[in-house]
């Protein structure tokens, strides 16, 4: 009887300690199960975040100058016409939305004065223009500051539709659509100051640093692109804080010859296919 009692409690213990131990296996397994996932889950976060980062980067001039991408590279006979410096870009002529110049520089470097903390670039050979047409205007007392220099197709089109949206379709007579900027050149550049409360705009015009750019600009090689009373002619609204670089030789005979920029350019220029 005694026997019989012991073996009963043996076998009860027995099937308590098997219940203990499958309970013990469930809880490894699960843990086992949720490391696994949280490995698998951290290794697909790792993969994602480059391109996660990538697609939410906003569009900014960036600080190192941009570079012409490979695949556009093998067109370097298309990318050389857009690189002569007479080339025109108006409503009617167009660049193309992935033409990069290959020599773009911070104006930073230079010792351009700019508006802001973002870097503005230029072609090498502008920017050398620059910087010396600044420091001449600063000795005569005239205050230059780059608030706009390169902008990239992408640029131009945030630039427009911001103004299109404020202006409706008076906008086409103010900006151009991604395109036919000749920012996208990088050889323009727009100018202002402390006299016209650091903005772009017609007040600039007013300024004795705009009377200075008038005279003297074309012997930087820089001339008024859009000129008043020639708004026909270019199709824009008079801009007197917004001037091309064309090199000095070109700019001289512009000044020389009384021809407005766009006439010199439609005479003598290069039509872009780029
Ligand atoms: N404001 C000039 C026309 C441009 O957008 O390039
Ligand atoms: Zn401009």
């Amino acid at each position: 009887m005694v026997l019989k009692e012991r073996r009963g409690r043996r076998s009860a213990i027995n099937l308590l300690r098997a219940h203990k131990k499958r309970r013990r296996d469930r809880w490894f397994l699960g843990l086992l199960v949720l490391a696994s996932l949280l490995v698998m889950g951290y290794s697909a976060f790792q993969t994602m975040r480059p391109k996660l980062h990538a697609v939410t980067t906003p569009v900014t001039h960036a600080a190192k100058p941009p570079q012409w991408p490979a695949t556009v590279a093998a067109s370097s006979e298309a990318r050389r016409k857009c690189d002569d410096l007479r080339v025109l870009v108006d409503q009617r002529h167009t660049l193309s939305s992935d033409y990069v110049p290959k020599d773009l520089v911070s104006l930073h470097d230079y010792g351009v004065p700019i508006l802001g903390s973002e870097a503005l670039h230029l072609r090498r050979e502008a920017a050398e223009n620059l910087g010396r047409l600044v420091e001449d205007a600063a000795a005569y007392g005239e205050e230059l500051v780059v608030a706009s220099a390169y902008r990239s197709y992408r640029d131009q089109r945030t630039s427009h539709s911001r103004l299109a949206s404020v202006y409706g379709a008076e906008a086409a007579g103010m900006s151009a659509t991604p395109g036919h900027s000749q920012h996208q050149l990088g050889t323009a550049v727009d100018f202002t100051n402390a006299a016209a409360s650091y903005q772009v705009w017609l007040p600039f015009g007013e300024t004795s640093a705009s009377l200075w750019l008038e005279h003297n600009a074309w012997k930087y090689g820089f001339i008024l692109a859009y000129p008043s009373g020639k708004e026909d002619e270019t199709g824009y609204q008079w801009e007197p804080w917004h001037y091309r670089y064309v090199g000095v030789e070109n700019a001289r005979r512009i000044v020389e010859s009384g021809v407005s920029l766009q006439k010199f350019l439609e005479r003598e220029g290069v039509t872009p296919r780029c």
